[in-house]
């Protein structure tokens, strides 16, 4: 049985899940629903009434209960059915703790995670953003729905080679450069340390004007989430954590935060920030949404490079983790990888 049920994904941003109305999200193909108790804690429930099979999340909240729009059965915090309307408040039913099916949540750093099975092991936990609400830094965060599989979503958010053809001069622009990266994949996580990058385009006036060296850093954690990290100097700091949540077999919903620390100019900074990657996004939704359609029509295999090495290892791991492996019995492997961009 696929383990891919026993992760944490992001169901919405904190701020998505009012306390008067229901928030419909689909994960792994299941329909769920949120809502909010009387004390504001998020509850997740299946999208599915018990009773003639309404959807809860069309329905409307009452006292932190879920109301089923259906014949008004309602679902307290715990998921189970506290009022059935047509049979008043003597109803047996009532008393056979009639529950919908409830899903474990955490909210943390403004997202409500969700995870789908109870097989949760100790050691999945949501992602721990260390720069969220630092006062140093700026975080600006985005939700995308990608026509395409969280492989090839994960895939592409950290490979370099395509940021020359599909981001032209907002990452880099081709110069033929070499370079180089050692790929570790180890305990759940792929590691790629670029060892001789100088260069990030447009950023350059004021992140690296004196053209030092970048320590660029990728991070896949796996099932689901990709790290890019940008070094400039001390204090200069660009990382880009997305979290991409399998809706069904060929959408994903992309959670892309940006943190940087540009010391003085961090907040003068932030539109433009903003601006480059709402363009770098939707060049990325664009290319990924072509990539899915020719994958369904044509089924052929992909050609790897040696700077697709990254793609093949996180692939690797990834199947690896989804099909039930124990990740801290995977053996590491540790590799050096050079290409032209
Ligand atoms: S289907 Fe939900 S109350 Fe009847
Ligand atoms: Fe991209």
């Amino acid at each position: 049985m696929s383990a891919e049920k026993n992760f944490w994904y992001i169901f919405a941003e904190s701020a998505e899940l009012k306390k008067d109305k229901p928030l419909k999200r689909k994960i792994l193909g299941e329909n769920l629903v949120g809502f909010r108790d009387k004390n504001g804690k998020a509850i997740i429930l299946l999208d599915y009434c018990l009773h003639r099979s309404g959807k809860l999340s069309e329905g409307w909240i009452e006292n932190g209960c879920l109301v089923c729009p259906f014949h008004g059965w309602k679902y307290n915090n715990e998921a189970k059915v506290c009022r059935i309307p047509a049979e008043g408040n003597e109803s047996k039913l009532l008393k056979k703790d009639l529950k919908a099916k409830k899903f474990l949540v955490e909210e943390k750093q403004g997202y409500i995670y969700v995870c789908l099975s109870e097989q949760v092991l100790p050691q999945n936990k949501p992602f721990d953003y260390p720069y969220y609400q630092n006062t140093n830094w700026a975080t600006v965060r985005f939700k995308n729905l990608f026509e395409n599989n969280v492989i090839n979503c994960v895939e592409n958010f950290i490979d370099v080679p395509h940021t020359v053809f599909v981001h032209p001069g907002i990452f880099r622009s081709e110069k033929g450069q070499k370079i180089e990266a050692i790929i570790e994949s180890k305990n759940g996580k792929v590691y790629i340390n670029y060892q001789n990058e100088n260069s990030i385009s447009n950023f350059n006036w004021f992140f690296n004007s004196s053209k030092q060296q970048i320590k660029h850093t990728d991070i896949f954690i796996t099932p689901n989430i990709t790290n890019v990290n940008y070094k400039v100097l001390n204090n200069c700091q660009y990382i880009i954590t997305s979290q991409s949540v399998p809706v069904d077999e060929w959408q994903t919903m992309v959670y892309t935060d940006i943190s940087y620390n540009f010391g003085l100019l961090t907040q003068i900074a932030k539109p433009i920030v903003q601006n480059q990657a709402e363009q770098v996004l939707r060049q990325d939704l664009k290319i990924l949404k072509e990539q899915a359609e020719n994958i369904k029509q044509f089924k052929k295999k992909f050609i790897d490079t040696e700077a697709d090495l990254i793609h093949t290892l996180i692939s690797e791991l990834r199947d690896k983790t989804i099909a039930g492996e124990n990740i801290s019995e995977l053996p590491e492997i540790k590799t050096k990888i050079s290409f032209y961009i």
